[in-house]
């Protein structure tokens, strides 16, 4: 089950009249080391984006604002998770086929990855995809 592999992990929130706070600390309640982040933003309605699968970097993704869909694939199921808060994210582990759309206006996709950015470690062929599931090299 796909589930058991990309999981929400809820965060540490700091509720306070002055506003929340939420926090994510390295190694601490968190499923890799982080060497890097991005963030996706001012999506225009209806694109997508994402659409690809990692050989070994891991990612966690937050909806910092706003709300989107995440549509996370094994080659044999999908399934979809709906971000929209800021105090939990979705871990996807290496190896998953993953694509983001439904953005809303204005809203912010925060990513935080295990590894630095590698083009060799994106597969961003879905049939390639496919293949290396099928053949158990992914
Ligand atoms: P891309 O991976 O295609 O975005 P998406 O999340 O929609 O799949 O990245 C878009 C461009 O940004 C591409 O030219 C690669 C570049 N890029 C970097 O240079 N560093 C990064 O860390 C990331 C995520 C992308």
């Amino acid at each position: 089950m796909i589930q058991s592999f990309a999981k929400i992990i809820q965060l540490t929130k700091i509720t306070d009249p002055r506003g929340n706070l939420s926090v994510i600390e390295q190694c601490k309640d968190f499923p890799f080391e982080i060497k890097r982040t991005y963030w996706i933003y001012d999506v225009p309605g209806g694109e997508c984006r994402g659409g690809h699968a990692f050989k070994q970097n891991e990612e966690f993704i937050v909806a910092l604002s706003g709300s989107f869909q995440v549509i996370v694939d094994d080659g044999k199921q999908k399934q979809t998770f709906t971000l929209n808060r800021s105090y939990y994210g979705l871990y996807v582990p290496a190896g998953l086929w993953r694509e983001m759309d439904n953005f809303s206006t204005n809203s912010v996709a925060l990513e935080f990855g295990s590894l630095h950015y590698a083009p060799e470690d994106y597969i961003r062929n879905y049939e390639d995809f496919l293949k290396l599931k099928q053949d158990g090299k992914l």
